[in-house]
């Protein structure tokens, strides 16, 4: 039995990681089997190259180096987590994947769009989600998020505000063009709010999936699992 293959993107302070952590515990509590993983990094290798990436020593990094850099590092992380994780019938739960790419190294540094999609196509091998959730928010309100925040700022949340506005219209963009893949969700309200939003369009994503859990399954009789 395939599993499923969940994203989230956003922009900086979207509260991605945050969302991603509650949607995990509530699909593991109800007996789903669940992979939380993130990018860039996931793997060992994927760690070190995502240190690499966001340093601030890395500040005259070249934006093809970059978006090599995390093409290599998500090559990685789909054959060693993502990939085996789906074949394995489990739900697996990504913090950013090759959207991210098209938005900030095409979108963001100016990359050609085209270019940006190949190399995801050698770095993912065909592996797509199964359904995208944008936590949508204005730059400003995220760059805020994050510089007040506790967590550690990295050498991308340093761009210009402008690259983070290209990064968040490019998002829109992908969106707006794929509507049956993603789910846009305003990212400018309560965690509560969001976690609402997100739990309606994952549940609506696994409403026809055979492997529910198990609870659901005792409970209606029909404990087979394929
Ligand atoms: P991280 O600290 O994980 O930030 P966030 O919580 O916003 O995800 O750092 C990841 C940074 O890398 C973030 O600024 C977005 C950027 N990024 C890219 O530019 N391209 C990519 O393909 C990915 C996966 C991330």
């Amino acid at each position: 039995m395939r599993g499923r293959f969940i994203v989230f993107e956003g922009p900086e302070g979207s509260g991605k990681s945050t969302q991603a952590n509650r949607l995990a515990a509530r699909l593991a509590a109800s007996g789903v089997p669940v992979r939380l993983t993130r990018e860039p990094g996931g793997t060992a290798i994927g760690e070190r190259v995502r240190a690499i990436l966001l340093s601030e020593q890395s500040a005259e990094m070249r934006p093809e180096t970059e978006a090599l850099l995390y093409a290599a590092a998500r090559a990685q992380h789909v054959a060693e987590v993502l990939r085996p994780g789906v074949e394995n019938g489990e739900i697996v739960i990504c913090d950013r994947f090759a959207d991210s790419s098209i938005a900030y190294q095409a979108g963001g540094r100016g990359l050609p769009a085209a270019e940006v999609v190949g190399i995801q196509r050698l770095a993912t091998g065909g592996l797509t989600p199964d359904l995208r959730i944008l936590l949508d928010l204005p730059a400003e309100a995220g760059l805020a998020r994050r510089f007040s925040a506790d967590e550690g700022v990295n050498r991308l949340d340093r761009a210009e505000t402008a690259f983070h506005q290209r990064v968040r219209d490019c998002y829109l963009g992908l969106a707006a063009a794929a509507q049956d893949d993603w789910v846009v969700i305003d990212a400018g309200r309560s965690p509560e709010e969001v976690a609402g939003d997100v739990d309606q369009a994952v549940d609506r994503l696994l409403e026809g999936w055979s492997g529910r859990p198990a609870t659901n399954a005792a409970e209606t009789g029909s404990g087979d699992v394929e």
